[in-house]
């Protein structure tokens, strides 16, 4: 299966994000990314519902929910509510991470886990089953534009060889410092997700940023 791209909104021009969300709707993407900050788990803030709720307008295309946030299962709802199509929690922000699991499955979300740059993905082993997605984190999390961790590939072949073992569904996303010749190598891997914002949003052409990612590592464009 061809790797799919999921755009993160966080960098797009707040002032446009109607026009940044149309970009994406016509673009090869195939989700669109949402960072939610809560300057708590992680030093920043981003954006809420209502920011949610005007992408979620617009977009034609699943929203991909990564909450950097502390106690998310207040939120989880809500989260549903604004049109998330998968939701994504730390591992390091859930003490009762399968409890966690099993609330977002409920509400008939995707269910995702994030790990810090620091984590290690064997701490998964007994929950990989439940899960539809793993996050790598390849930046500390709370700021876009940050340089991507070289110790990702490990970490990406690492939750590879699991998911061969426990859940060969699993998706496997990469986040941060994301670009086309990085996700070229992350497939050989084992990723299947490139989230990126930046390489996206600051490209002069967004929608061609795109393409390249979502060709990235593939010789044949037949
Ligand atoms: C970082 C966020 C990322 C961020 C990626 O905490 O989780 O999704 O938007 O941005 P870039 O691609 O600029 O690293
Ligand atoms: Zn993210």
């Amino acid at each position: 299966m061809n790797h799919l791209v999921a755009p993160s909104i966080l960098a797009a021009d707040f002032a446009n994000l109607q026009r940044d969300v149309e970009m994406i709707n016509n673009s090869e993407a195939d989700w669109i990314h949402v960072d939610i900050m809560d300057g708590m788990f992680v030093p920043n803030i981003s954006f809420g519902f209502p920011v949610m709720n005007a992408v979620n307008k617009h977009a034609t295309k699943p929203l991909d929910v990564h909450l950097m946030i502390v106690d998310p299962d207040r939120y989880l709802k809500n989260f549903k509510d604004a049109g998330a199509s998968s939701i994504t929690v730390h591992y390091e922000a859930c003490p009762h991470l399968h409890r966690t699991i099993q609330h977002i499955k409920e509400l008939g979300c995707k269910a995702g886990v994030a790990l810090n740059p620091h984590t290690p993905v064997a701490l998964l082993k007994d929950i990989i089953l439940d899960l539809d997605l793993v996050l790598i984190m390849s930046v500390n999390p709370g700021f876009g534009g940050q340089k991507f961790i070289e110790n990702t590939y490990k970490k990406v072949f690492d939750i590879r060889e699991l998911s061969f073992k426990h859940n060969t569904d699993l998706h496997i996303q990469v986040d941060g410092g994301i670009d086309p010749e990085n996700a070229a190598k992350l497939v050989i891997e084992g990723a299947n997700v490139f989230v990126a914002g930046s390489s996206v949003f600051s490209s002069a052409d967004p929608s061609l940023a795109i393409s390249e990612l979502k060709h990235a590592g593939i010789t044949s464009r037949s």
